[in-house]
């Protein structure tokens, strides 16, 4: 079911660049500050456009061409892991407490030590520039207009110091572990020195998913558009098309070193005073071997269904992760599928302290440039709030576990025996 649309960004397409200085106007109700509860108040002061997030993606998909859709939209295998990510959501049951004064709901939080008007940030995703001119700078622009963190890819199509001088908001910088360490260990200097706050280590790509969309399209990254923070000699094989491959994991398998063990995060910890967060456990084994070398905080994600087909759907191995490293006092970001503020909601009460989103911020960079992403994340913080209200819980230490149940999903975790079956069952039929 797709809302209506009243006024949409339409004429606003990836040729009507943002300035970069301007602090976007929002097609959609961002916030510059916590949001605030009242529903009343948000339904008289919404300005027309898009009413949800998946708004966004009709936009998007109108404006790209084929295969950057199916860049973004896809994942690794049977995109089995991409579904589980949606369908996880729909197994979520909020628990509402009444007669709670919701007159303030309070979004606002802190994480490693900068304050955010929103728990809802921008996941590292590659290449802006394949979806408006502006690339990242206008990311940064939409990320800061609502408050949010935003987390850089290291495949980054504008500049660190770009980005950084445009941001009004918290960076942190993702990293792959490249073979050569020297160009790693420059990434991080350059990084320190443009004000970035934390590194964020993406260690769920020891080489590429197979993601079949790309190969097929024999997907390359453009001329004209590229990882600039990288050496160019670094980069030629991810803009050689190739017929039945995806440019982009040759060229993986090229620069990622899959040698990498725990042992080697040490050496990256040396190289920079930044907190090291790392992106990709999905499990409470893993989790423990992060915080027992050191990790600041971790990111629950199967990189948005695009790596290992079959992993869990990020939701479900959200609590796992949360229960083994929570006493530690190491905060834990999520992210996968998140498409609306009760999604946000569901993630934040099984006790991630963050989430980000991949694909609806391209989604708004695609349809309005910076005020596409601030209007996603506005909308996300808006909803947020509002089923913050509804839920009687006032301010985020108040969305706990007693907020939500999540029922058992569909062939996930150890296998429980035939009720649980019946009930996935049951699950995958009114799933999404
Ligand atoms: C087009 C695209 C590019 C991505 N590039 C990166 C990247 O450069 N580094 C990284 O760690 N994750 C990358 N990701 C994964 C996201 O950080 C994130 O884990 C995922 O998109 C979250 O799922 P969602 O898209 O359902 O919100 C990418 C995802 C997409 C869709």
């Amino acid at each position: 079911m797709t809302a209506p649309v009243t006024t949409t960004p339409e004429t606003a397409g990836p040729e009507t660049a943002v300035p970069e200085t301007a602090v976007p106007e929002t097609t959609g109700p961002a916030t510059a500050g916590p949001a605030t509860a009242g529903p009343e108040t948000a339904v008289l002061t919404a300005t027309p456009g898009p009413l949800r997030i998946e708004d966004y993606q009709d936009l998007a998909q109108r404006r790209l061409d084929d295969q950057v859709w199916d860049f973004v939209e896809g994942g690794a295998g049977t995109e089995r892991t991409v579904d589980a990510n949606r369908c996880a959501f729909a197994r979520v049951t909020l628990r509402p407490r009444v007669l709670v004064d919701v007159s303030a709901c309070d979004t606002g939080t802190e994480l490693l030590g900068a304050p955010l008007a929103t728990p809802v940030g921008v996941a590292p995703t590659a290449y802006h520039r394949l979806l408006h001119p502006d690339g990242e700078v206008a990311t940064a622009l939409g990320a800061g207009a609502a408050g949010a963190l935003y987390v850089v890819s290291v495949f980054a199509s504008r500049t660190l110091e770009e980005i950084a001088a445009e941001a009004a908001g918290p960076l942190w910088l993702q990293l792959y572990w490249l073979r050569r360490r020297e160009v790693l260990a420059g990434l991080v200097e350059r990084a320190t020195a443009a004000g970035y706050r934390a590194l964020v280590l993406t260690v769920d790509a020891p080489q590429l998913g197979r993601r079949h969309r790309d190969a097929r399209n024999g997907f390359a990254v453009p001329a004209g558009i590229s990882a600039v923070n990288l050496d160019p000699a670094l980069m030629a094989s991810a803009h050689r098309s190739d017929a039945g491959r995806s440019a982009l994991a040759v060229h993986t398998a090229e620069a990622v070193d899959p040698s990498v063990t725990w042992a080697d995060l040490a050496w990256l910890r040396a190289r920079s005073e930044l907190p090291v967060v790392l992106k990709g456990i999905l499990t409470a084994e893993d989790a423990v071997l992060a915080v027992q070398h050191g990790a600041d905080a971790i990111v629950v994600s199967n990189h948005g269904g695009r790596q290992l087909d079959g992993a869990p759907a990020s939701l479900d191995a959200l609590a796992e992760v949360v229960d083994a490293v929570g006493a530690a006092g190491c905060p834990v970001l999520f992210d996968g599928g998140v498409r609306s503020g009760a999604d946000a909601f569901a993630a934040l009460a099984l006790g991630a302290r963050a989430v980000l989103l991949g694909r609806p911020v391209l989604w708004g960079l695609a349809a309005d440039g910076a005020a596409g992403v601030a209007g996603v994340l506005g909308l996300a913080t808006e909803e947020l709030a509002h089923t913050m209200a509804l839920a009687g819980r006032p301010a985020l230490p108040a969305v706990d576990r007693s907020a939500v149940v999540l029922a058992p999903g569909p062939a996930q975790g150890p296998p429980q025996g035939p009720v649980h079956g019946t009930a996935q069952r049951t699950a995958v039929g009114t799933g999404l």
